[in-house]
């Protein structure tokens, strides 16, 4: 496979809307997140801490850089507002921070070619309160690819704070970046009888899965909507799945299912615990994702100028088939999954110590199971551009006197 795009459809630009009444439904959606994020296990969706994520996250890494020139043309069509004020790029779901270099270089040098080198810009990465911010601040210090290492006009920041809330006040941002992040649920609806993805639930399960994920998209883009300028753009990045309904990750997961059951057998976890294992990570089809904007063309002011979908080759595999080692394709795939997956799966299990015993020894017989049966991953990766519109302004009304 190819890093070509499959599916090439942009959306047109739609008539601008009357959006009084939508940014309403921002504030109540709002304030359902807030009680929802207090339900919430704290540790859902975080990537495992001490720079684990970093190491190990380059599937995710290869699906950003497909949608780099996305992130560039939006960077060279947003509107930038006359004056000195900074210009804010926010970086949303950030992790530790290395996936995070190379889009934020490419957005602030098409930046600069437009406001040139004395214009601050602020880069705010933004991620869960749990988050191994030490690692991301490292990088940020440290990391040869950092992207204030030859502008001192760039300055970035960090918050703790979910994306299902307010996370700037109104109108700041003037473009966003979202990649590999909103996949995550703001919450877990259902347990999943038999499995842990909800890829593989059916029935009730499914519909609670589909609920939550369609409240949840509509949730993240009416706060996106609100804290985006006029004239901004908001790039999202999904691990995606394609019109039939596949992700590329199945074989991993049920293979990660099977060992779970074995684990309950081995008696390395409870019964209990397993069953409360479940990801909140839930992949969209593309027509999950334009359904907000399906009866208006726009939703909170935001209208889709791009939605693609892309083949993304597992590059572990690529390696694989040049040198044949497969104990270093099992040890990549297994290491994805530790890093990514397991925190989430190992919430299940109060006690520290067990639950660091519970992903040393599911890596290992995972990467066992890979190696006996090696298989690529070739995954789908979902791009979609966002733009701000000015609110229309409603004429008023023509008297008959
Ligand atoms: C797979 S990582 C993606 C990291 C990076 N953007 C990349 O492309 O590699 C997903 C990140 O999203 C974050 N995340 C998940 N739910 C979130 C939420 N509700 N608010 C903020 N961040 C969230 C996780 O904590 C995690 O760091």
């Amino acid at each position: 496979m190819s890093g070509e795009p499959i599916r090439i459809d942009p959306i047109s630009q739609p008539q601008a809307e009357a959006e009084d009444a939508a940014l309403e439904v921002t504030e109540a959606q709002q304030r359902q997140g807030e009680q929802m994020s207090a339900a919430t296990i704290p540790t859902h969706g975080v990537m495992e801490g001490g720079g684990s994520y970093n190491l190990h996250a380059r599937i995710p890494a290869g699906g950003g850089n497909l949608a780099l020139p996305y992130l560039e043309d939006a960077a060279r069509s947003l509107a930038v507002r006359p004056g000195t004020d900074p210009l804010v790029i926010a970086d949303y779901g950030s992790s530790q921070g290395k996936n995070s270099m190379a889009p934020m270089r490419a957005a602030i040098r098409c930046l600069r070619s437009r406001v040139g080198n004395e214009r601050a810009v602020m880069v705010v990465h933004v991620d869960q309160h749990a988050n191994d911010f030490n690692t991301l601040f490292d990088v940020l210090h440290n990391d040869s690819e950092r992207y204030s290492v030859d502008d001192p006009n760039v300055f970035p920041f960090a918050i703790g704070r979910s994306f299902y809330e307010n996370v700037f006040p109104r109108e700041q941002v003037d473009l966003g970046w979202c990649s590999y992040a909103a996949v995550w649920l703001r919450h877990i609806p259902a347990l999943i009888p038999g499995h842990f993805a909800s890829v593989a639930c059916t029935g009730e399960v499914r519909a609670a899965f589909d609920l939550q994920a369609a409240d949840d998209w509509r949730l993240f883009l009416s706060l996106r909507a609100r804290e985006l300028r006029v004239g901004g753009r908001l790039v999202v990045v999904f691990p995606g799945m394609s019109d039939e309904g596949a992700t590329g990750f199945e074989p991993l997961f049920n293979s990660a299912n099977e060992i779970l059951g074995e684990m309950v057998d081995e008696r390395v976890v409870g019964a209990d615990e397993r069953k409360r294992m479940v990801l909140g990570a839930y992949p969209r089809r593309r027509a999950q994702l334009l359904e907000p904007f399906a009866r208006e063309s726009q939703f909170q002011s935001l209208s889709v100028e791009r939605c693609n979908l892309f083949e993304l080759p597992d590059a572990a595999w690529t390696d694989y088939q040049l040198d044949g080692n497969v104990e270093s394709l099992g040890s990549r795939h297994a290491a994805f999954f530790r890093a990514i997956f397991i925190p989430s799966l190992a919430s299940a299990i109060s006690d520290a110590g067990r639950r660091l015993a519970f992903a040393d020894r599911l890596e290992q017989k995972l990467k066992k199971h890979l190696c006996d049966r090696p298989a690529p991953f070739h995954s789908f990766v979902q791009v979609m551009v966002l733009a701000k519109q000015a609110p229309a302004v409603t004429p008023p009304a023509r008297s008959n006197a």
